[in-house]
């Protein structure tokens, strides 16, 4: 592979780029995302869903997941509202099995309609929040928020605490998750979604985060339905 020249690139500065474009720009560099089907509850016991791509894990000790949430015109969107009032929100892992109703919920529903009722998901009680957890979902994690962040005008960044893991048994083996069971969707650029592509091993050459020192580290787990960390090395 030969290094690229300047002239090989389109270099634009950002520096009071318009919304649209950076917003087009950042969706289709920054990809794929991993997308939080979030479940938040409102002042009336409304449940909210929604879907976000912006975000991601940013901690692990203790566990901590952010959003971005976006602006809707002079105004929060429910889910942004709902986190400001209670404080909670469930992030349930959007998968193939699910990208429809998970798609269907972007979709601008009036505050007084709740998505789920809409779209006839069955939700399992919350545990640790006051949040349900959308039961065609095999992961969730419920969150209580840790602290919010104006990103400019427009963004806010949502940081939880991740309070409880629920993992499905189809996905979990009481050690791992198996990541090509749990089948995630990602979002590329709008109005584009995919799959888990190929996957590729190496060796863990850093500890992870409280665990062993490199040569006998584990890893974060199998990614491969048929990989097991145990196999001898090859
Ligand atoms: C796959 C996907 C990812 C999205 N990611 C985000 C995001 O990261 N931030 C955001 O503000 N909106 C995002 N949206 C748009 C929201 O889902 C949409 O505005 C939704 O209507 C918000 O619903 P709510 O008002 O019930 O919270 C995304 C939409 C889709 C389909």
């Amino acid at each position: 592979m030969s290094p690229a020249a300047p002239h090989d690139y389109a270099s634009l500065d950002a520096e009071g780029m318009d919304t649209a474009t950076a917003y087009r720009l950042l969706c289709g560099v920054v990809a794929p995302r991993p997308v939080a089907w979030i479940t938040t509850v409102d002042d009336h016991g409304l449940v909210n869903a929604a879907p976000f791509s912006s975000y991601n894990y940013v901690a692990h000790s203790p566990p901590m997941v952010a959003v971005n949430i976006g602006r809707r015109g002079p105004g929060l969107k429910d889910t942004a509202r709902n986190i400001e009032r209670s404080g909670e929100f469930v992030v349930n892992v959007a998968t193939l099995d699910t990208l429809e109703p998970m798609h269907q919920s972007s979709a601008e529903y009036p505050p007084e309609r709740s998505e789920t009722e809409a779209l006839s998901l069955a939700l399992l009680p919350g545990r640790w929040v006051g949040v349900p957890r959308i039961a065609i979902t095999p992961v969730q994690m419920e969150c209580r928020l840790h602290a919010q962040l104006s990103l400019g005008p427009l963004n806010t960044l949502y940081i939880g605490r991740v309070l409880g893991f629920h993992l499905g048994r189809s996905v979990y083996d009481g050690r791992n998750v198996d990541t090509v069971k749990l089948q995630p969707v990602a979002r590329l650029g709008g109005p584009y979604y995919a799959a888990l592509g190929q996957i590729f091993e190496r060796p863990v050459l850093q500890a992870p985060p409280g665990g062993l020192a490199p040569a006998a580290a584990a890893g974060p787990g199998p990614a491969r339905a048929d990989a097991r960390r145990e196999d001898p090395p090859r």
